[in-house]
């Protein structure tokens, strides 16, 4: 079994913001959790919008971040993100031919497809928050789905179809139904991981299972008429985890910051005699 960790909307800032949740802090919390509790696991996603706004001090404080991060991990882009920027921070992270940043990672029971939705340059807020997958990026996808007799998870950070929120919804990939059509002829994605709502929500849309997980920074209110992208609730922040197995994908979701774990494992030995609940 393989097992992916998931982390999504980091939203890293130049300059802390008052009155917003520290995004340093929360991504460094992460990553001593997911050492210490995830350390088996083969790599980590980073579903997009890692900076808020796309500033190259952001991205510089996030590689910083990063070395402490004991797994292999692959960074990817939201609406939040600028490419060029990131890869200046990133010198080692090489784009696609057309200048995408989008890499294929082959693992024993499935291969993972890590897609650039970001739509720009050039960046025209607000159009710019919607994502897209043009014609290269979409060539690119199908070389990748044809390439593999494995099953294929697709990461993107921008979800294919609604989910109920207004505001999301009208910021989602466009050309959703058409992005469809095309996996689905090739009929071999299992599972498609999701950031850019910030709040953990599954399902299914046309038959294909879905997972989209919290950000680190601030979740998406249970209020799904409001037309404000920007509303955000301080909720307690996630990261997701997928085991990944001949027969599937299991998609957890971990507060990491509401329990101590080692505390609750100490006052439970492994061979105690206890009650089930
Ligand atoms: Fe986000
Ligand atoms: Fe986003």
């Amino acid at each position: 079994m393989s097992r992916v960790v998931v982390l999504t909307d980091l939203h890293i800032r130049a300059e802390p913001e008052p009155g917003k949740p520290d995004a340093d802090a929360r991504l460094l919390s992460a990553i001593d959790h997911i050492n210490r509790y995830q350390s088996d696991a083969d790599l980590v996603i980073v579903t997009g919008d890692l900076a808020h706004s796309g500033e190259r001090a952001a991205y510089d404080k996030l590689a910083s971040h990063l070395t402490r991060l004991a797994l292999p991990h692959v960074l990817m882009l939201g609406n939040h993100d600028n490419r060029a920027a990131f890869l200046d921070a990133f010198p080692q992270i090489s784009p696609d031919e057309n200048g995408h940043v989008q890499q294929v990672v082959d693992l024993p029971e499935a291969r993972l497809i890590c897609l650039d939705t970001l739509n720009g340059p050039p960046y025209s807020y607000p159009f710019s928050h919607l994502g897209v997958l043009c014609a290269e990026r979409l060539a690119w996808l199908d070389a990748a789905l044809s390439g593999t007799d494995r099953p294929c998870i697709l990461f993107m950070h921008h979800p294919a179809h609604k989910t109920g929120f207004a505001a999301m919804d009208a910021i989602m990939l466009m050309h959703g139904p058409a992005f469809y059509d095309r996996i689905l002829a090739h009929g071999n994605v299992a599972h498609i991981v999701c950031g850019h709502v910030h709040r953990t929500i599954s399902g299914s849309h046309r038959g294909v299972p879905f997972s989209i997980f919290k950000s680190l920074v601030g979740q998406m209110p249970m209020l799904f008429d409001l037309m404000d992208f920007h509303m955000e609730t301080d909720e307690p922040p996630a990261y997701g985890l997928l085991m990944i197995s001949d027969d599937g994908v299991v998609a957890h979701s971990e507060d990491f910051g509401l329990t101590d774990l080692d505390a609750l494992r100490a006052a439970s030995p492994q061979n105690a005699s206890s009650q089930p609940k």
